[in-house]
């Protein structure tokens, strides 16, 4: 495993095993209904795999690949380095985020519930748009990892990781169509559109199901287990969640956000 922080990521194991966020990202870019020539702003684009996709999108269009993880970016810039003349990368937290030039279309994949401020998010992600400019996005939505959150909580509380993990309380935010659709108003954004979509992710015991969960669902767990205890933890959640073919299900439920700037 890579370092893992409150910022940074593993982003090698990332682009290993998210083909489950491919799989959403492929039905997001879809909806954006590109014309082929857009400047789109990829609002935390990570390893790179879905900046892919929206590259294929844009034959004569550009991509603003914009991260908060240096190894992310590192690891995107390295898997798209036959397309570079057509992406910028540009390291900022999205709270944070000015364009000196504003984009057609700001879309994201996967990471909106990592942020906690929406309000603050959507009027950053308002400014970078052009009057005009289309808003398409999904993250986790209400009712996201229900089980899984509730089976990581179960075995936190066991030892011998109870010691390291007992007192902590993951923080992410899966919010409901009513605050979002509000908040894209109030952010200034009409014909606002959102719907909840349950999207399971079903991987193998053995490997697969723990190296997902270490890099994404677990990883600020990772942090703060010693070194031998992060795989077998990863190998605990993960078994609970299994049925007896060595399946294991992860609930997810995705949030999806469509909107236009006036
Ligand atoms: C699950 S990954 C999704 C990456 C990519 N969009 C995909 O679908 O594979 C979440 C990404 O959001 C980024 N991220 C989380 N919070 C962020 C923030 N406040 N500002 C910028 N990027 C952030 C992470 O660094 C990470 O690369």
């Amino acid at each position: 495993m890579g370092r893992t922080t409150q910022t940074e990521w593993d982003a090698q194991t990332y682009h290993e095993v998210s083909d489950p966020q491919v799989e959403w990202a492929r039905d997001v870019v879809a909806r954006a209904e590109l014309a082929g020539d857009e400047r789109v702003l990829d609002a935390g684009c990570g390893a790179g795999r879905v900046t892919r996709l929206l590259i294929d999108a844009l034959p004569d269009g550009h991509v603003l690949a914009v991260d908060a993880s240096q190894q992310m970016l590192d690891q995107a810039a390295e898997q798209l380095g036959d397309v570079a003349e057509r992406v910028t990368f540009h390291r900022s937290d999205l709270s944070r985020l000015a364009v000196d030039d504003p984009v057609d279309v700001v879309f994201s994949n996967a990471v909106f519930h990592w942020i906690l401020d929406h309000e603050g998010l959507f009027s950053r992600l308002s400014d970078a748009l052009r009057p005009g400019g289309l808003l398409v996005a999904q993250c986790g939505g209400a009712g996201n990892i229900a089980r899984v959150i509730e089976t990581t909580r179960r075995v936190s509380h066991r030892p011998p990781f109870d010691d390291h993990l007992a007192d902590f309380e993951r923080e992410w935010y899966f919010a409901d169509l009513e605050t979002t659709k509000r908040r894209l108003e109030q952010a200034g954004f009409v014909d606002v559109d959102t719907d909840l979509e349950p999207r399971d992710a079903v991987l193998p015991l053995g490997g697969h199901a723990e190296r997902f969960l270490m890099a994404i669902v677990l990883r600020l767990h990772m942090e703060r287990l010693p070194e031998d205890l992060r795989y077998p933890f990863a190998e605990a959640v993960a078994r609970e969640l299994a049925d007896d073919d060595g399946l294991v299900t992860l609930d997810y439920v995705r949030l999806n956000l469509k909107a236009r700037k006036p």
